[in-house]
């Protein structure tokens, strides 16, 4: 790889973008920051990436992410600490979440550097749209898709990497209303539900918007043979308070390996729950709620954070989760991860990244 050699070619934006935004206001993936950085991948090797205005692109319609889906993702966040100093919240572990994707869809890995420097030297030119406010970050948006221009079904040559950066607030206002899918399938074992490839996204959108139809936010994936298995939610992991302990559902190749999900695991002694990873039936969660075991339920993820689900549909009845205490464990989750980033809490396990 001849990346890197130099210093990053930055093109600023002539005028600033930034005095539009509101802040009070955000919303989620709604306002892009001034710039963004673009690395093309040709004659085998990543080229020295480029940080340029946000905007508007020239890209051929025979390139073939458009026609056959190499096109894959990443999402993270950064935040202002207390000190003022930006942070990005565990990106080694989302550099190799990317470079799995790639793998899966045949797709060349970033080196660490690539993908390091590039946050890094973005973060830098775009630093004042780092939010600040409660539940806010600026959202980190790292993609590879194929850029190359032919019809023929073959594995591309030519890539494009891609960052992009957005000041976002919660990805969920309110209590989400989630059904359990018995229908529809978003990933099979061996398929591609373990990456974040551009497909898995929408080929949820049909079923989602059926549910949306009946009055949910959301559905519950459930296991593609029998429908019986909570999987995950989609935009988020989810987790379960179950007799008293932590329970999710144990990672297979059908669901998303979570950042947060590994990080709330991670914390959960410390919280001081038991937890468990393991199947969980769509009748255990009927049951739970029937006989009062169940006392909370909620979705994980960069996106979403923490976000309270209010309510399961199953089998066509809607079961409501109680509401939640001050002293609920998604709370205490949500208010650990929230100080480990702040700095009001030690980062014992290293997830914070400084950008000096
Ligand atoms: C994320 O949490 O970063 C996601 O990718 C979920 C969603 C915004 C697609």
């Amino acid at each position: 790889m001849s990346v890197l050699t130099a210093p990053i070619h930055i093109e600023r934006v002539k005028k600033s973008r930034l005095s539009t935004i509101d802040f009070s206001n955000l919303g989620f993936g709604n306002h892009i920051s001034d710039h963004m950085i673009v690395a093309d991948y040709k004659n085998g090797e990543w080229q020295e990436p480029k940080i340029m205005p946000y905007g508007d692109m020239m890209m051929s319609p025979a390139m073939l992410s458009i026609h056959y889906g190499q096109s894959i993702f990443e999402g993270m966040k950064a935040f202002k600490n207390k000190d003022g100093e930006i942070i990005i919240f565990r990106p080694e572990r989302h550099h190799k979440r990317m470079n799995k994707s790639l793998e899966r869809m045949c797709m060349p890995a970033i080196p660490e550097e690539l993908f390091m420097q590039s946050l890094t030297s973005l973060i830098k030119v775009d630093a004042d749209w780092v939010p600040t406010g409660e539940g806010s970050a600026l959202y980190l948006r790292p993609f590879v898709f194929a850029s190359e221009a032919k019809l023929g079904v073959k594995i591309a040559e030519e890539y494009k990497f891609i960052v992009l950066t957005s000041p976002v607030g919660p990805y969920f206002s309110k209590p989400v209303r989630v059904k359990v899918e018995e229908e529809f399938v978003r990933a099979a074992e061996g398929g591609t539900g373990f990456v974040k490839c551009a497909g898995n996204y929408g080929g949820a959108f049909y079923p989602t918007m059926l549910a949306q139809k009946q009055g949910f936010d959301q559905v519950l994936w459930t296991d593609s043979k029998e429908h019986k298995y909570i999987d995950e939610s989609g935009a988020m992991n989810i987790m379960f308070v179950l007799n008293g302990k932590l329970v999710t559902p144990r990672l297979l190749s059908s669901l998303l390996d979570g950042v947060t999900r590994d990080s709330i695991l991670k914390l959960s002694e410390s919280l001081g729950i038991e937890k468990e990873e393991r199947r969980i039936s769509v009748a255990e969660i009927e049951d739970g709620f029937k006989n009062g075991t169940l006392t909370e339920a909620f979705g994980v993820g960069t996106a979403a954070i923490v976000s309270t689900i209010g309510s399961i549909g199953i089998h066509g009845n809607v079961y409501e989760l109680p509401p939640v205490q001050p002293d609920s464990f998604q709370l205490r989750a949500k208010k650990k991860l929230s100080d480990i980033r702040k700095g009001h809490e030690p980062d014992v396990h290293g997830w914070n990244y400084f950008i000096s």
